[in-house]
């Protein structure tokens, strides 16, 4: 298994994860605290797909203090958005609703015209794309601000440079596997990607990948010296491919995933024609043997997300092992499930012209954040 920033490979072992990379397990006395505190659990949480973090004990402790917190999260603009991009996204929303608090969002531009082999012309036109995407998933447009890497720089760049004095290449490097052949471009990026927690003087929960918190490390060491807090964290593990457990669905490989901008048509064909299944090659053996939920794809992307009513997913389960229901059957739900979400997405794309201003510009968050300068 390998997994940086920049690479997801192989068969991930989450629990060998979290020792490795020093987080720590998401246990059931802090869901039992949040659940008091927001007063449900979103079933990302509930069913551990979020399941590692750094000092969310702190974070909830801050907010029932009275003291609160702020969120952040990003996107690095390789392509249009699939399913597994979305799930940070929809957790932040939440987050924002029962908590109240404001939300920054990272566009990272910058970061992916360094990192790939894209123009800037192609990553602009993503950016933009992505932002349209982002801007409809429902956030409240006066307390999120929305930002471009290339273009909010000069508001930070004097803050960038007090924290990259702080860093050597030889941590970054360590970090983030660089290596001579690293544009020294890259090598500088990681400074802007934690820049976002130093926003207010408060505690940042950053909601992301669990590939990401390579990042969170290098802000930890340098924070309280530079007089904020250490960024806290909850981590996700990789939504998998549409071809099994392996890896994750990713831009990079167009072949794994479901894009938010696929039809209804194209959704159904993928999920029929790829989708790994764990069912059984044939119906009578199918209906002799059951089918295996633990490897079955549209079983995996039900329970991580689609299928949010507890009752009804252990109705699946348990029909498709006993072998009542059949592979195709199981597809069909996922179809539905997901072209509704989708169907819900296009409509609020409809109308993000306005939200994508505010956000952006002219909301409260936003007019205040452009007024700034962090030195
Ligand atoms: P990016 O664009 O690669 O991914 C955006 C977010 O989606 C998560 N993600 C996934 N989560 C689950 N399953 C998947 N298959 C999957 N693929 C991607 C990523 O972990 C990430 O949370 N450097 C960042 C952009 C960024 C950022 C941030 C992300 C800037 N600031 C702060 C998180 C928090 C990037 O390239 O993400």
């Amino acid at each position: 298994m390998r997994v940086t920033p920049w690479e997801v490979e192989g068969k991930i072992d989450y629990n060998k994860l979290i020792k490795e990379f020093g987080t720590k397990k998401i246990g059931e006395e802090l869901l039992k605290r949040m659940e008091k505190l927001a007063g449900e659990l979103h079933v990302l949480i509930r069913r551990g797909f979020f399941f590692s973090h750094r000092d969310l004990d702190k974070v909830l402790e801050d907010f029932e203090k009275g003291k609160g917190f702020f969120l952040y999260t990003g996107r690095g603009p390789t392509g249009d958005m699939h399913l597994g991009h979305i799930l940070s996204f929809e957790l932040v929303k939440w987050f924002q609703k029962r908590f109240g608090v404001n939300l920054y969002i990272a566009i990272s531009d910058d970061e992916k015209f360094l990192q790939k082999r894209l123009s800037w012309e192609e990553v602009d036109k993503y950016a933009k794309r992505n932002i349209e995407d982002i801007a409809s998933i429902g956030f409240d447009e006066d307390k999120t601000f929305i930002f471009r890497d290339s273009e909010y720089i000069g508001r930070v760049y004097k803050l960038m440079l007090k924290a990259a004095r702080k860093v050597t290449f030889s941590t970054a490097k360590a970090v983030f596997g660089f290596t001579n052949e690293t544009n020294v471009g890259l090598s500088f990026y990681p400074i802007y990607q934690i820049i976002p927690t130093f926003f207010e003087k408060k505690r940042a929960l950053i909601p992301a990948g669990i590939d990401q918190d390579p990042y969170w490390r290098i802000q930890r060491d340098i924070a309280e010296s530079l007089g904020y807090y250490k960024a806290a964290a909850i981590h996700s593990k990789f939504f998998p491919p549409l071809q099994g457990l392996e890896g994750k669905m990713s831009s990079s490989n167009p072949r794994t995933a479901i894009w938010l901008n696929d039809g209804e048509e194209e959704v159904k064909r993928k999920i029929m024609k790829y989708a790994f299944s764990g069912g059984k090659p044939t119906i009578e053996e199918h209906r002799k043997y059951g089918g295996d939920i633990n490897v079955d794809i549209p079983y995996q992307w039900l329970s991580i997300f689609f299928e949010e009513d507890d009752k009804r997913l252990e109705e699946i389960a348990r029909s498709y092992t006993k072998g009542e229901m059949l592979s195709g059957e199981i597809k069909m739900l996922l179809v539905e499930k997901i072209n509704n979400y989708l169907k819900e997405h296009r409509r609020k794309k409809k109308v993000v012209e306005k939200k994508i201003r505010k956000m952006m510009y002219e909301g409260k968050l936003a007019r205040e954040m452009w007024e700034k300068s962090f030195e």
